[in-house]
């Protein structure tokens, strides 16, 4: 029986932002993936297409085309879009090689870079992910191309170009295992708090949620965004998946996600986060399989034939329970 409303009408209705990072190939030839999409979200993040390699095949070359689809169908579908991501040391281009550089050569590629990007998807894109983990699991600043030539202005700079010329977008700073109070997220509140007293124009903070073992203890997560908003700053979850050590996965684990999906929607709600979203659309797309074996292999809310799962009904059912 066709569902009366869905996970999609349930977020509009509450004016929250449920979101979910898209592939630019499934979604040109997939009409299921298509169908699922535009079923569970009103927010969508480039998964891949919108980072610096994919971006740029060759040097002094961009290709859009990919990111450009994303946003198209976003806009097709009134959807907002968030960008992810500006600045990261991971997927750069193949070709580009530090060395190749001095460090002035290095803030120029950059800056060129943002500019070109930002600027591109001014107007189209309401948050930016400006810079993308620059901490390390142990709290100090994580070498990097950007950090070894620049330093930490790096972020400064950053936030700065992506400013000039996206002046509407929210710009964020966004980390995985920042997203309880930890020794992490205390460098990072560290980070933006000095970001903030220097006048950078930083908006907010992402939270990645990729959760490996459940999620973490709302709580804590409750308090840690609590934080972030008393130094002025949106908090948004941005990635969200949630898996467990298949040694010793829950019984019935579909359920328990489900829970764990619904008790960080609760946080949202209570704590003020407007969007939140989900780093795939079906199982059979998440990146968890691949990069962590060990796992549960079914982190997201609809599965590999896009039927919903219980984690789908549990945050439709909480969506519409707000007032
Ligand atoms: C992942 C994508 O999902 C994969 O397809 C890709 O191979 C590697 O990157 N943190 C981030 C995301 O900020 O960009 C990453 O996305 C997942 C971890």
């Amino acid at each position: 029986m066709p569902e009366d409303t869905t996970l999609r009408d349930a977020a509009d209705a509450a004016d929250f932002r449920l979101g979910a990072a898209v592939a630019a190939d499934p979604l040109r030839t997939d009409a299921g993936y298509w169908t699922s999409l535009r079923r569970g979200f009103n927010t969508v993040t480039a998964e891949n297409a919108m980072k610096m390699g994919p971006m740029r095949p060759e040097p002094g070359v961009y290709d859009f085309t990919d990111a450009d689809a994303v946003a198209n169908f976003a806009e097709a579908h009134d959807m907002a879009l968030r960008g992810h991501t500006l600045v990261w040391h991971n997927q750069l281009p193949d070709w580009f090689q530090e060395w190749d550089y001095t460090d002035d050569q290095l803030a120029a590629f950059l800056r060129d870079h943002v500019h070109t990007v930002a600027g591109r998807y001014r107007g189209t894109v309401e948050a930016w992910d400006v810079v993308n983990e620059a901490v390390a699991d142990d709290g100090t600043m994580r070498d990097s191309v950007w950090y070894d030539a620049l330093g930490e202005r790096y972020l400064d700079d950053a936030f700065r170009w992506a400013n000039d010329v996206a002046p509407d977008a929210d710009l964020f700073y966004n980390d995985y295992g920042a997203d309880a109070v930890n020794e992490k997220s205390d460098a990072i509140y560290e980070l933006l708090e000095g970001m903030l007293d220097r006048g950078v124009p930083v908006d907010g903070v992402g939270l990645q949620m990729h959760a490996l073992d459940g999620v973490p203890d709302p709580e804590s997560v409750a308090e840690n965004v609590r934080r972030f908003s008393d130094l002025g700053l949106d908090v948004h979850v941005t990635e969200m998946d949630v898996a467990y050590p298949e040694a010793d996965a829950p019984e019935n684990h579909r359920e328990r996600q489900a829970e764990d999906y619904r008790d960080v929607l609760d946080v949202c709600l209570a704590e003020g986060v407007d969007t939140l979203v989900v780093w795939g659309v079906r199982d059979s797309d998440s990146w968890i399989p691949e990069w962590f074996p060990h796992v549960t292999e079914d982190p997201l809310l609809f599965d590999a034939s896009n039927d919903p799962k219980p984690a789908y009904h549990a945050l439709k059912e909480r969506l519409e329970d707000t007032d």
